[in-house]
């Protein structure tokens, strides 16, 4: 557990987080978005039967762009885990990393959620010539075993992309996220020292790379969903409200009406510069030996989830800023002069994956859109 010394600092941030007011902004009439595309987030649902509760936590877990590439498959004694290909992020995620990624962050959920329905989980990777697209198994039995500490985080996570406090790491929680982040093949790098400045500048460069590829840019923004309208119907994809932008700059863009990419471009530039690499308690990398390897991009997802779940139960927010990794797939993609791999191999060993920033917030932030069980499930005997 993180020491009280480390829980007073932070209740003390809070405090002055909550008296300078950023909480209390007025909404300005435009209330964060609720209704169906956000009702998977009342978690748990008794009424489910344990194996469909288990794919429900699955779908609550981070993945790139809200795409939520799954498609599940539930049979007595398993959940079958499907890369949904036609939800692909494009140029954004050229060699399809992310996707896998996601299908990882799905997974530790639902072995994190097991126990609480009276399950053991078992995760088996799975590379079948005739089912490409079945990534994993997670086999459930019926069996006691202990209720994992990360199960309070499931429903309260939620990437925080607003402002941090400039609030140094303490050492118990630097080594409660190496314990949580231990695994065979996933490495963890804290930045805490000169490195973050490397950071700040590599994902600074990295996020204008991306904005001037047409490619990227427009591969990102195609999972942009301005109105209620397009959220209701697609139930997925990057919002306004879980920009946290504030409630002003909130209600100005839902005013304005759908940005054009290229403007989405530029609002993303300077929210990079200006609050993603502004102050922050560390900025991590997650990286593997291999680069494309499922089973190792599976763990990726594993061990990235399980930190954001202790987060939320912490009360900490996390947001990947996944920019690096992402601009140096395009430049081997497209067989570009290395630019940002350099950057990337001074910050850490091995190839990176998945890299993220995590702090104190000042305020609290949306939840994303879902799509139920229901839309993405079959059920066989
Ligand atoms: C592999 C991966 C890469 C991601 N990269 C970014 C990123 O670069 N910037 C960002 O703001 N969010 C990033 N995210 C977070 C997703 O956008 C987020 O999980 C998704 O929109 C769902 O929202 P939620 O996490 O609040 O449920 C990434 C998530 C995953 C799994």
């Amino acid at each position: 557990m993180v020491t009280s010394r480390f829980l007073t600092r932070r209740s003390l941030f809070r405090l002055a987080a909550a008296l300078s007011g950023a909480a209390m902004l007025p909404r300005c009439g435009f209330d964060p978005e609720e209704g169906a595309a956000y009702t998977p987030w009342s978690f748990p649902d008794p009424t489910r039967a344990p194996l469909l509760q288990v794919v429900h936590a699955g779908l609550l877990a981070a993945n790139p762009h809200d795409t939520q590439p799954w498609r599940f498959v539930v049979t007595p004694d398993r959940v079958r885990v499907f890369v949904d290909r036609a939800r692909s992020l494009g140029a954004m995620d050229p060699l399809g990393r992310e996707r896998i990624i996601g299908l990882g962050c799905a997974i530790e959920n639902m072995v994190v959620w097991a126990p609480e329905v009276g399950l053991v989980a078992t995760v088996v990777a799975r590379t079948d010539a005739d089912s490409p697209d079945l990534v994993a198994d997670v086999l459930l039995a019926t069996a006691k075993s202990p209720r994992s500490e990360l199960a309070g985080g499931l429903a309260r996570r939620k990437t925080h992309r607003g402002r941090y406090g400039e609030f140094p790491l303490d050492p118990a929680l630097g080594r409660e996220l190496g314990r949580l982040a231990s695994d065979p093949v996933v490495a963890l790098t804290t930045l805490t020292d000169a490195r973050m400045d490397t950071f700040r500048d590599g994902t600074r460069r990295a996020t204008r790379a991306i904005v001037d590829d047409a490619g990227m840019n427009d591969a990102s923004h195609a999972w942009y969903r301005h109105t209620k309208e397009e959220i209701d119907r697609h139930r997925d994809g990057l919002t306004l409200d879980a920009q946290s932008l504030g409630a002003f700059t909130t209600a100005a863009g839902k005013t304005l009406g759908r940005p054009s990419a290229a403007d989405a471009g530029g609002y993303w530039i300077a929210n990079t510069e200006e609050v993603h690499t502004g102050p922050v308690t560390a900025f991590a990398i997650l990286s593997t030996r291999a680069l494309e390897d499922v089973g190792e991009l599976l763990q990726v997802g594993r061990v990235y989830q399980r930190l954001h779940l202790f987060a939320a139960r912490e009360g900490l927010a996390m947001q990947p800023l996944n920019q690096l990794p992402e601009r140096r797939d395009r430049e081997r993609q497209k067989g570009l002069r290395p630019d940002l791999e350099p950057v990337l191999a001074s910050l850490a060993e091995g190839h990176a994956q998945m890299a993220f920033r995590i702090g104190v917030a000042w305020d609290d932030t949306h939840h994303s859109p879902r799509r139920p069980v229901e839309w993405v499930t079959e059920v066989t005997s």
